[in-house]
């Protein structure tokens, strides 16, 4: 791995602990204006003290983030399909050189394993890794999940080796039973989980709680932070537990008092 790429990496992935918290808020790419990020800055800003990495797009940064902000960005380059139409109908959005104008930390897209245009879609990561790997930017490979697939340990192993196999250097699914062998199959790529539809807080902790010891090095969360009635309690409980190794009830208060 070349230098930029490390300490490219090493902005999201934070040496103390080994892991990250990154925050999710791409999700307007195709759903539009979700709950909660319908004015994406007045959500985002009290949240960024506690986020590694901001996973956004362009268009979105641009908008709603100050550029002097110190948070490092994955920046979502593909779309081209809403929540209208089939979901792996992905193109790359953004150009590398646009990445590299926002100053990426990493840059992201979208592989549907199973969909319709899952050769398309993995042909997608694969452009991205081809230029990643030129201009030393990491690549954060997402397993979308079709409206039929199911997520259980093999269809999420399955598809999370096929973005470390073409070569992705992080890798986001879904947490599911039997999540070690997911993390085994992707070998020394770092995992993260997405959180998924907003949950009952305490149940999200117990997720993130079960992730890291089941071997994810942190999390890539949007609803279960945004989504909750106190997102800065939120995302400061989920940093307890990923950074700080504490338990749920813990990390509970911290939701609770934040
Ligand atoms: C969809 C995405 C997201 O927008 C992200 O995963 C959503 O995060 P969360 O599920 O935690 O709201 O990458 O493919």
């Amino acid at each position: 791995m070349n230098w930029g790429m490390k300490n490219r990496l090493s902005r999201i992935i934070k040496l103390r602990s080994g892991r990250c918290v990154m925050l999710a808020v791409d999700h307007g790419y195709f759903q539009g204006p979700t709950t909660g990020l319908s004015n994406l800055g007045e959500t985002v800003e009290p949240l960024l003290p506690y986020a590694d990495a901001l996973m956004i797009t362009r268009g979105a940064v641009r908008n709603w983030i100050k550029p002097d902000a110190q948070i490092p960005i994955i920046l979502r380059v593909s779309g081209g399909q809403s929540v209208l139409k089939e979901l792996s109908n992905e193109i790359i959005t953004t150009n590398i050189e646009d990445a590299i104008r926002i100053n990426a930390s990493a840059i992201t897209c979208s592989v549907y394993i199973g969909g319709e245009y899952e050769r398309e879609t993995i042909g997608n990561l694969s452009k991205l890794v081809d230029e990643g790997e030129k201009y030393g930017i990491p690549v954060l490979a997402v397993t979308a999940v079709g409206k039929e697939m199911e997520r259980d340990a093999r269809y999420l192993g399955l598809a999370s080796r096929i973005c470390v196999e073409i070569g992705a250097h992080m890798v986001k699914t879904y947490y599911t039973r039997d999540f070690r062998k997911v993390v085994e199959a992707c070998g020394n790529v770092p995992v993260v989980i997405a959180g998924g539809k907003k949950l009952p807080e305490k149940e999200a902790l117990e997720m993130t709680t079960n992730a890291v010891s089941d071997g994810a090095t942190g999390v890539d969360m949007g609803r279960n932070i945004f989504q909750s009635d106190n997102p800065v309690g939120m995302i400061q409980a989920v940093r307890a537990i990923v950074h700080e190794g504490k338990s749920v009830d813990e990390a509970y208060e911290i939701y609770e008092q934040g």
